[in-house]
């Protein structure tokens, strides 16, 4: 199964619409795929010295659960003043960290293929944002894709089935799905 997810939550999000294309996309391929809206969880801000955060709350049982059944992740993200959004920072570093998972910390991500996304709506895309996230996953060991995809000007880029309207972008999206699909299905 391919976990797909976006950084940005509201109900426009180009980032969402973008995740849920590759989210088509897979279908597609006939690979197993499965969006989430990750602002449905609902994480505390993660706090390691708070005694309290020892014990993992239930959504992020279930959330990290979901990162140990995929062999694969695409992952959308907004730029925020260069980076990733805090939604997105907060949901990697509370399913990945020592705090509420002392054993086998990184396992749900270690030697997975990852593939990344940016939308924005400015004319420079959200390149910087997409590269910080490649560099961040890949520090965690997550095997990164090439063929990413960083949507400038993202707002006259989705038609009204949520399809990409430019046949670049879209063809490029299709290479990087495709090697996140055919690495997903090697086993380490
Ligand atoms: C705090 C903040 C910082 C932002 N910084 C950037 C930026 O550095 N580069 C950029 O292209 N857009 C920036 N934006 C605009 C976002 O790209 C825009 O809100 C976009 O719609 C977010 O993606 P979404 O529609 O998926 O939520 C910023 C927005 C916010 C709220």
């Amino acid at each position: 199964m391919i976990l797909i997810l976006s950084g940005g939550a509201h109900k426009d999000s180009m980032n969402k619409k973008l995740a849920q294309h590759v989210e088509k996309i897979c279908h597609q391929l006939n690979a197993p795929a499965e969006f989430i809206d990750i602002s449905t969880y609902d994480l505390p801000l993660l706090d390691p010295s708070n005694k309290s955060a020892q014990t993992p709350p239930k959504n992020l049982l279930e959330l990290r659960e979901k990162f140990e059944r995929a062999n694969g992740f695409y992952i959308s993200t907004p730029e925020y003043n260069g980076g990733i959004t805090p939604l997105l920072s907060n949901l990697l570093n509370s399913v990945f960290n020592f705090v509420y998972f002392p054993k086998n910390t990184m396992a749900p991500i270690i030697n997975k293929p990852a593939l990344v996304g940016s939308a924005s709506p400015s004319i420079y895309g959200a390149l910087q944002a997409c590269m910080t996230l490649k560099s961040q996953l890949s520090h965690m060991d997550a095997i990164i894709c090439p063929h990413a995809v960083s949507l400038s000007q993202a707002n006259d880029m989705f038609d009204n089935e949520g399809n990409l309207s430019n046949a670049e972008a879209e063809k490029r999206l299709m290479q990087g799905v495709n090697v996140l699909v055919k690495l997903s299905n090697m086993v380490f």
